[in-house]
């Protein structure tokens, strides 16, 4: 018997999986899937096939066109077959450790989303039973546990059962056994089935099969579901059938094509003047305002770019409708010094819905019966299924790592619903906000000249007042994510006690100073920041010596200018991007949305 030895586990924390069992070849379908589920997982990918009780497998480190080229993903032959691509966070990126994994028979495989937290017990459970075991996986593990399971039951839908009574963590994964059926079960993590006659794709999101057919079931929490001639059963995890809807995906989720352009990141950065328009859901925001007036205890929470969209509706809320509204980080829910009242009201915004710090945080809030409102892109994400109201932004599939759009749109909610909560006191012209968006994507040579230079450099600071901070949070995190250049924000009146340290000729600093109440005191920390050396580049409406590169934008009314200010950046990074030869669409080691803590 092997010697046990604690091994270091590799977790799938971001990947997409994939199924196809029908009448066509299944690899080319699975390689067009797996491509545009990319922006979920970029680190390896692969694919297996199975055909006359045999699996055809090849998997590799890279993009899914790289290893395609290579080994040929999409000619493997059979019409039923499984695919993966992956998001490393523990361990390497290797072939070894990429998907899918065989069980020690080699009659079952498996690709696998999430973490299996009690993977060493079960390991070792099942090397004492004689298992062994090829990579450093958490999946090989449920691998050889369905293995294991079917070979004392020889019976699939119990081999299932058995198995996710054992597993524990967030998971969701297919499995192919050697006679062609798929099996796939979802806790906690998005497992969708794409339907199309008698031709069935298991997917973690709609992408994966949007091409092929718009009708889908949306598997809920604690269910599997299993796929072979007979068609498609879905059963609870105490084996209970479920009924299931088909459910049409909305048609703009079909839209995940670049069209001539570059990048998706520019594709969606220049839709915005279409986007803004659409997130109308007038209905929603009536329900939403009348929850918010009858709220108890106010909170709002998101993660990354939606969370500053949360300090942006904190300020609207307080300024304009005179709420209190408390905001939290979701990933610092957690460990947030003061628990959540009894019966309050907790706002989420989360462009995927599938966040896994925004639904702990959720679920948090919930032990204290607290009334969940969410602002998501994902109407049929887990986030909605969790909430007692969701608006959709309605701007449409966003690919690009870096959120662009989605925030504007989520911007626009916001608007909408202080506008109702304040009575009109904003009435904000949504049409002149989209006129302004296109003034400013037709006009970005100066913007791409700066890029040439940012390209060079690998620190920048980010200054803005009152509403604008958190514009310059939200412009640092684009320059991170997108161009790879750490960038930091900084509030203006905190420039002299300390950052201010930081300045001299080497140093570029971005101003937001739009021509509104906080103009003067910037152009203040401007002069401070100026007299050190530093390079100073000025987005605003006025123009003003004091900028060695001036970003023009043009005006509109006060309050709309942070819906407007942050284009111009999200172009800056977009082009520095192109400059330093980094991928907008897929920036290293991130994924689009993070679905474990
Ligand atoms: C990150 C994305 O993974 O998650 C960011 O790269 C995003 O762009 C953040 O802002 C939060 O995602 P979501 O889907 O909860 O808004």
């Amino acid at each position: 018997m092997k010697k046990y030895v604690k091994t270091e586990l590799i977790y799938n924390i971001m990947c997409s999986i994939i199924g196809y069992f029908g009448h066509d070849d299944a690899a080319p379908t699975l390689v067009r899937g797996l491509k545009r589920m990319e922006y979920r997982g970029y680190d390896s990918v692969g694919v297996l096939t199975g055909s006359d009780n045999k699996f055809t497998l090849k998997k590799g480190v890279g993009r899914v066109s790289e290893v395609n080229n290579k080994l040929g993903l999409d000619l493997l032959h059979g019409s039923t077959g499984i695919g993966h691509t992956r998001w490393a966070t523990h361990g390497k990126v290797t072939d070894k450790n990429a998907h899918p994994h065989l069980s020690n028979s080699g009659k079952i495989a498996i690709v696998h989303n999430g973490i299996i937290e009690n993977f060493e017990e079960l390991k070792s459970n099942l090397q004492n039973k004689g298992f062994d075991f090829q990579s450093e996986t958490d999946t090989e593990i449920i691998a050889n546990l369905i293995q294991l399971n079917f070979d004392e039951t020889s019976d699939i839908k119990q081999s299932i059962i058995k198995t996710v009574a054992q597993l524990k963590g967030h998971y969701s994964f297919v499995v192919i056994f050697e006679d062609g059926t798929l099996a796939a079960a979802r806790f906690h993590e998005p497992l969708i089935v794409g339907v199309e006659k008698d031709n069935y794709y298991l997917s973690s999101d709609v992408l994966g099969f949007i091409e092929k057919t718009d009708d889908a079931i949306y598997i809920d929490n604690e269910d599997f579901v299993i796929v072979n001639n007979a068609g498609i059963h879905i059963f609870d995890f105490d084996g209970a059938p479920v009924k299931y809807q088909i459910t049409k995906v909305s048609k703009e989720f079909a839209d995940v094509y670049k069209g001539d352009y570059a990048h998706f990141t520019l594709k969606e950065i220049s839709e915005q003047p279409d986007t803004i328009l659409r997130s109308e859901n007038n209905d929603q925001i009536k329900q939403f305002v009348d929850n918010i007036k009858q709220a108890k205890n106010l909170y709002i929470t998101g993660s990354g770019t939606s969370y500053n969209a949360a300090e942006i509706a904190r300020y609207l809320m307080s300024k304009f409708a005179k709420i209190k509204i408390d905001t939290v980080i979701s990933s610092e829910f957690p460990f947030s010094p003061n628990d959540i009242e009894q019966d309050s009201t907790l706002i989420t915004i989360s462009q995927s819905g599938e966040s896994a710090d925004v639904l702990e945080a959720v679920r948090i809030a919930k032990k204290s019966n607290t009334n969940i409102l969410s602002i998501v892109n994902h109407l049929n994400s887990s986030l909605s299924q969790e909430s007692s109201l969701a608006i959709g932004l309605n701007c449409g599939p966003e690919i690009g790592v870096a959120a662009t759009k989605s925030f504007t749109s989520q911007l626009a909610i916001l608007y909408k619903i202080t506008d109702k909560l304040c009575n009109g006191c904003i009435n904000p012209d949504w049409a002149k906000v989209s006129a302004v968006f296109s003034q400013i994507l037709s006009s970005n040579s100066k913007i791409k000249e700066i890029a040439r230079i940012l390209k060079e450099i690998s620190d920048i600071y980010v200054l803005g007042r009152g509403i604008h901070l958190s514009i310059a949070r939200e412009a640092a995190l684009k320059l991170k994510e997108l161009s790879y250049i750490h960038a930091e924000a900084i509030a203006g009146g905190e420039l002299k006690h300390g950052p201010l340290a930081l300045m001299d000729s080497n140093v570029y600093v971005i101003i937001i100073n739009p021509n509104d109440s906080t103009y003067s005191d910037t152009m203040n920390s401007a002069n401070e920041i100026k007299a050190r050396g530093a390079k100073i580049i000025g987005i605003s409406d006025k123009e003003s010596d004091i900028y060695d590169y001036w970003i023009k934008i043009p005006p509109i009314d006060e309050i709309l200018y942070p819906i407007i200010e942050i284009v111009p950046i999200q172009l800056l990074a977009y082009y520095t991007a192109l400059e330093k030869k980094t991928n907008p669409d897929y920036p290293r080691n991130l994924a689009k949305s993070v679905t474990v803590k």
